[in-house]
């Protein structure tokens, strides 16, 4: 049985119920609102953290497969990466002159991925797929591109899903295509003859791989129409494999962006790609203040240094495997139907037979409350990120603990009492339904 230590998040919860006074929204990404995780059964707040473990406020440690939501692949307070941080720290962030440091992290990309030949550093995922939209844009000089796949939060980007902050007349600019159908993406492309931009899409992400022959076919398809394909690999760079999707893959793309596990965990991001494409960029106003800070690109040179120099990416293959095995053999076990899914460094797991999304929120809530109560953090649907840090026994140990909340949870469920069972996981003082 693995150890059922924690029990309480009442720091957590406390700060968290001042922060939605003083913070709109509570926290500065959605995904990490507490609503998206086991509220009130689940720790709010970081304290510290160090390899693969998080400690939270309440003084509760774990192991962490949320990690940042992707940026940390190496693990937390990697020293050679934090050594490079400290040093630069000594010279200073940032400067109105440039930094030696952006032409190194420029060399570090183009040396690792296969469409760069020139590189742009942004701070974030949004940042750099806006910043490949522009120069897709201003290449080609058309005005639409086709998508597939959520591209970060910015206005040019969410136009199938408006909240009311975003103009109407956005969304003739971006069309969404259905990832695996290339007779779809043709279909689009007749509609819009000679005026698309680009292809825009993960090569790969949870749930969705590329059938045999696809990245290759959709490639064609696109310069056929004197289109640009960009692949966004802001989850897979630098995870999958050094030169990320691209290279798993074997298929190249006029443009790409990356930013997590660039510096693992400083922000910085980037879109690379061809360079008679990325000239474009010359004459657009593709320009930050932060661009060339120079924290977040000494993490990225000396990260990209360790992914390049050490067994990273066999490690993460390796690990993920052995996560997902050890998840299925435990729902197996339990006589739970959760299956853990995708691609080994970017994998994640669903349960198969929820009656409906009511009972599907209560039992991720109870499995993420049964986990986080035996010191492992999972998250709500989403990838499980490997680190380099993590060990074989971390995994040991996660997957104990995911194998005795899923017994419970087989027989909470199996006796009725799934709703109340969850309600007394929670602080007394929370809400559950807003995990629901
Ligand atoms: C595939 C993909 N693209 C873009 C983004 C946006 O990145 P950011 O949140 O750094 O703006 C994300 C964020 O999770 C992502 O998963």
């Amino acid at each position: 049985m693995a150890q059922q230590t924690v029990t309480r998040f009442t720091e957590s919860l406390d700060l968290f119920a001042h922060a939605e006074e003083v913070i709109a929204g509570g926290s500065q990404t959605m995904s990490k609102r507490p609503s998206a995780y086991a509220y009130g059964a689940y720790p709010i707040y970081a304290s510290r953290a160090a390899g693969s473990h998080i400690w939270d406020i309440d003084g509760n440690k774990y192991i962490d497969f949320v990690n940042a939501l992707g940026p940390i692949v190496l693990g937390y307070c990697y020293p050679e990466v934090d050594a490079a941080i400290a040093a630069q720290l000594e010279k200073g962030i940032i400067y109105g002159l440039l930094s030696p440091l952006e032409a190194a992290a420029a060399d570090s990309v183009i040396d690792a991925v296969p469409c760069a030949e020139m590189v742009r550093f942004l701070k974030g995922g949004a940042e750099a797929n806006n910043a490949a939209a522009r120069i897709a844009r201003a290449y080609t000089r058309r005005e639409i591109i086709l998508n597939t796949g959520y591209r970060g939060w910015s206005d040019g980007w969410n136009t199938s899903r408006n909240d009311g902050g975003i103009p109407a007349a956005f969304a003739s600019a971006v069309q969404q295509f259905r990832f695996n159908d290339l007779d779809h993406l043709a279909e689009l492309f007749r509609a819009h003859d000679g005026n698309v931009a680009a292809v825009s899409l993960d090569a790969a992400s949870l749930g969705k791989e590329p059938e045999p022959g696809y990245l290759q076919d959709l490639n064609d398809l696109a310069h056929s129409h004197g289109a640009l394909v960009i692949y966004d690999e802001i989850v897979t760079g630098f995870r999958l494999a050094m030169g990320g999707a691209q290279e798993f893959y074997g298929v190249t793309p006029d443009l790409a962006t990356f930013a997590k596990a660039m510096a693992n965990g400083m922000p910085l991001a980037a879109v690379a790609g061809r360079k008679e494409v990325m000239k474009a960029a010359d004459n657009c106003i593709i320009s930050i203040t932060y661009g060339g800070e120079a924290l977040s690109l000494a993490a990225g040179v000396a990260t990209m240094n360790i992914l390049r120099s050490h067994d990273v990416h066999d490690h993460l293959h390796r690990t993920g495997e052995s996560l997902r095995a050890g998840i299925n053999r435990a729902a197996a076990n339990a006589g739970v139907a959760l299956e853990a899914y995708g691609l080994a460094p970017i994998g994640g797991e669903r349960f198969l037979d929820a009656k409906d999304a009511e009972e599907e929120g209560l039992m991720w809530h109870f499995l993420l409350a049964g986990c986080a109560q035996r010191g492992v953090l999972l998250r709500r649907g989403g990838v499980n990120f490997i680190t380099y840090s993590h060990t074989e026994a971390d995994v040991a140990q996660a997957v104990a603990a995911i194998e005795d909340a899923l017994h419970e949870l087989r027989r909470v469920r199996e006796a009725g009492g799934l709703a109340s069972a969850v309600s007394a996981t929670a602080e007394p003082h929370t809400d559950i339904t807003r995990t629901l």
